[in-house]
């Protein structure tokens, strides 16, 4: 059986994004796949370092909203990056063996760097501002991979590109390394069929930063009211004027959550009988008859935090036994002791 390994950042909450973005996908690839998925908490550090106060509380979240969303540590392995300390000495020996022109060159950091203000004047300057440990996530990232000799890593497009770097960090150390019949496999992603869900704010993306998110954990009245905040097309002002489905953030939303009514929702938007408020109280309503076992698992497994520990240090300790067979085979093709 093929092996996945995917990770999270603990950043909290988890939104409808990573739901059918992500999770959703995971839960299906627990019966076609072996499945290890980390909460990747030392990841979290390298832009959020300067403020760690939060950040078991973000953990447990994380792995409640996992767990309520359907990810089965009976079926997968879900551990945390920094109860395997493997993954720190495979990131050490990688980042020996990988060029730094591979890490500058990456669009994910560039555009980040970006993003951040890591950008410092001209273009051969750029991220001299970005610190260390953040220059090396997809070192990191590769470990956090090659660690369980993963075949499939499912992420994300903007994840592609660190991805390509484990492959060619796979194929280097094979090459530098490889002669004595140890070898990485060379990991392939796996994108999402989902289109990508806007945010409520019509944003091309839900994300926290953005404030536009509807939460896995949020009761009926806050989804309804996320959902009335949504924007629809700026052209239908009344009630009876005609829409344009195609504009339209709600309807995007129909096509994911009530696939059952989208095309009746589609004629009667563009006819001008249906109005955006009931088209909203109607999603509303989907959103939260998906949301609702969910949202019930999350209450009872928050109200035992004592129990998600256990999960989480037992998928570690499973996660461990596989990391170190690794690291062992690692050290003998390096002749370190
Ligand atoms: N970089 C990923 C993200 O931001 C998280 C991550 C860390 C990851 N290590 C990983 C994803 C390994 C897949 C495999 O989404």
């Amino acid at each position: 059986m093929a092996r996945i390994f995917s990770g999270m950042r603990p950043t909290g909450r988890l939104h409808l994004g990573h739901l059918v973005g992500a999770l959703e996908n995971w839960v299906r690839f627990q019966d076609s796949y072996e499945t290890i998925f980390g909460i990747v908490d030392w990841h979290a550090l390298t832009t959020g370092y300067s403020n760690t106060t939060d950040l078991q509380t973000h953990i447990r979240e994380t792995a409640a909203d996992w767990l309520a969303a359907g990810i089965d540590p009976q079926k997968s392995i879900i551990m945390l990056q920094s109860a395997v300390k493997e993954h720190a000495e495979l990131h050490l020996l990688f980042s020996m063996i990988t060029p730094t022109p591979w890490l500058i060159r990456n669009p994910t950091l560039k555009e980040q760097a970006k993003d951040l203000g890591l950008v410092d004047g001209s273009d051969d300057q750029e991220m001299t501002k970005m610190d260390y440990g953040h220059l090396g996530y997809p070192v990191l990232q590769s470990a956090d991979i090659l660690v369980y000799k993963a075949d499939i890593v499912p992420v994300g497009e903007d994840q592609v590109p660190h991805i390509e770097i484990c492959r060619e960090i796979a194929r280097r150390f094979n090459f530098l390394f490889g002669e004595r019949g140890f070898r990485f496999p060379e990991p392939q992603h796996k994108l999402t069929q989902t289109p990508r869900l806007p945010g409520t704010d019509g944003n091309m993306k839900m994300s926290k930063s953005l404030n536009n998110c509807i939460y896995l954990a949020d009761d009926p009245d806050t989804i309804q009211s996320q959902v009335k905040k949504m924007v629809t097309d700026p052209k239908k002002v009344r009630k009876n004027d005609p829409g344009r489905p195609e504009v339209c953030s709600v309807f995007t939303y129909h096509g994911v959550f009530n696939a059952q009514e989208v095309a009746e929702i589609e004629k009667t938007c563009r006819s001008g009988e249906l109005g955006c408020v009931d088209c909203k109280k109607n999603l509303g309503e989907k959103i939260d008859r998906k949301l609702a076992p969910i949202r019930t698992r999350r209450n009872e497994l928050t109200s035992e935090p004592q129990n998600l520990d256990k999960i989480l240090l037992d998928g570690s300790d499973r996660a461990r036994a596989i990391a170190s067979s690794t690291l062992k085979q690692v050290r003998k093709a390096m002749n370190l002791g």
